[in-house]
């Protein structure tokens, strides 16, 4: 395949940012989206242009790191998938795509596709945890029943990978889908129950610090989300938090 890559290139977080045009060919419908861009990368390097600076790390759907923009969608145009399990078989010969880093004001650019997405890490650190004694009397986790049915919304629920494609994909930026996985993933299990007031508090107060827009039911992260994390989510997260309010 033949292509022509549109992509934004940002020297560092000051400097003002561009689109600029790569012809590239040979491009296996095999390859992954990462794939192809490393290949461009060593043609860019062999002609002593500054490669394309983009975050990857597990390159198969886990870590969250590779987060693009293709043809003005998170992760592109596939599914279910992030961009280092995108292939290039979903796009044609002589296409031309439109490759630009996750964009809201919560996710500054660090440099070309790049972005800082500590804001998330924060989040976390309010309350996406739990505190359990590991003195040498823990009881197994097995050995605690829990619903079937909770079980399985609490483990969808911790899929979520932390990529940030909701908060890029929303018209608002809103965090809502990320935050609300996180505190699902706790408040549907008994581990959870005892921190369960503090954390969904703290953890929206420090959304909202942050910056990130209030939901409007759009449901868009819901459909870009690699991990199908559901807005049923959200509607528990809210009632998470009504709850929390009272008891303080
Ligand atoms: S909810 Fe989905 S889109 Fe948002 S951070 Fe988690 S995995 Fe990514
Ligand atoms: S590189 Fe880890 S999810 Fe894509």
């Amino acid at each position: 395949m033949q292509l022509t890559l549109k992509i934004w290139r940002q020297e560092n977080a000051d400097s003002k940012g561009k689109i600029v045009s790569y012809e590239i060919s040979d491009v296996s419908p095999d390859m992954s989206f990462l794939e192809m861009m490393d290949v461009l990368n060593e043609e860019l390097m062999i002609k002593g242009i500054d490669p394309v600076a983009f975050d990857h790390d597990c390159r198969e759907g886990i870590c969250g790191s590779c987060s693009m923009f293709i043809n003005g969608e998170a992760h592109g145009p596939d599914r279910y998938v992030t961009t280092c399990q995108l292939h290039m078989r979903k796009f044609k010969d002589g296409d031309t795509i439109y490759v630009e880093p996750f964009r809201a004001k919560t996710f500054p650019v660090i440099k070309d596709l790049v972005v800082d997405r500590t804001a998330f890490d924060r989040i976390q650190h309010a309350g996406g945890f739990i505190s359990v004694n590991t003195s040498g009397n823990t009881q197994d986790a097995n050995s605690i029943p829990i619903e079937k049915a909770n079980a399985d919304k609490a483990f969808d629920a911790a899929t979520c990978i932390g990529c940030g494609a909701c908060v890029a994909t929303c018209k608002n930026s809103s965090a809502m889908l990320f935050v609300s996985a996180k505190v699902s993933q706790f408040a549907l299990l008994p581990q959870g129950e005892v921190e369960a007031t503090d954390r969904v508090i703290n953890m929206v107060k420090q959304m909202d610090e942050e910056g990130f827009g209030n939901c409007t039911n759009t449901g868009a992260c819901q459909v870009e989300c690699p991990k199908g994390i559901s807005l049923d989510n959200i509607a528990r997260m809210n009632r998470e938090l009504v709850k929390a309010q009272f008891k303080k």
